[in-house]
């Protein structure tokens, strides 16, 4: 199995760090955020790497990672030139998937504790052109895309609301998706959002309104670290952590 980070977008949020340099190269703990994204999907055996940056700082992550070799994995880079969303981004990869091949989608500012190889091998056991996402429980779901769980079977997301002012459940879709080359289509099939992006909830929709949306949830630490308070908490948790 493949794996996909996305690291591209402006990361608006930490204005005026991310003036500078792009989001996923800012330091958490002892290493580029970034890292930490390749270092789970390695640990779930996945040693193929597509990762997509921005225009800015793309020179950057050529000299830090290279061919992936010092990390343990073999690396193809691409450039989003605009931010154009998520599923923009990882339309990207298209070329780089051969048809029928499963992947794992990371949003590099995702940095979390969990083992994924579990989360993996239950994909492996969807029928072709299912997904999978990964919730986590939150305290403060608008912030994030949310499920909507059918009440008679909880097994089942009906939908996602992307940031909800009313969320209809405590957990929040975590940038850890898996597709197969089904996805491709799905994003061809949406149009741009209000805000001018496609959308990653657009695409899980698709797949949840037709019942092919399976998920786990996440048992041990997450965030994503787009802001500067959960920044600062990736550090914090991060402090130690040797790569
Ligand atoms: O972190 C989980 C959340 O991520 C989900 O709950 C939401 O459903 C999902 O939409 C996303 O929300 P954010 O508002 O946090 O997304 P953000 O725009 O911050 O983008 C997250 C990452 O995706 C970012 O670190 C890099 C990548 N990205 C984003 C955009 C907009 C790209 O590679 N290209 C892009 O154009």
């Amino acid at each position: 199995m493949k794996g996909i980070i996305l690291a591209g977008g402006t990361g608006s949020r930490l204005y005026p760090l991310t003036k500078l340099i792009n989001k996923h190269l800012l330091p958490v703990g002892k290493h580029p955020m970034i890292c930490y994204g390749i270092e789970r999907l390695r640990a779930a055996g996945i040693r193929e790497l597509f990762i997509v940056t921005s225009k800015m700082s793309a020179g950057l992550y050529a000299e830090y990672i290279g061919s992936g070799k010092a990390f343990g994995v073999k690396v193809t880079f691409a450039v989003q030139e605009e931010a154009g969303g998520i599923a923009q981004a990882l339309s990207l990869a298209e070329p780089y998937i051969v048809p029928g091949e499963r992947f794992v989608v990371l949003l590099g500012d995702n940095l979390f504790q969990d083992d994924l190889l579990a989360y993996v091998s239950a994909f492996e056991e969807q029928p072709s052109g299912e997904a999978r996402v990964l919730l986590k429980r939150v305290h403060d779901p608008r912030r994030y895309g949310v499920p909507v769980f059918d009440p008679e079977r909880r097994e089942r997301i009906l939908y996602i609301e992307e940031k909800p002012k009313q969320p209809q459940s405590n957990y929040c879709v975590t940038g850890i998706y898996m597709y197969d080359t089904e996805v491709f289509r799905h994003i061809a099939e949406i149009a741009p959002s209000a805000r001018g992006e496609l959308e990653i909830t657009d695409v899980n929709n698709a797949y949840a309104h037709s019942g092919k949306l399976k998920y786990d949830i996440l048992q041990r630490w997450w965030t994503d670290a787009g802001t500067f308070d959960s920044l600062q908490e990736a550090a914090v948790k991060l402090w130690g952590v040797q790569l």
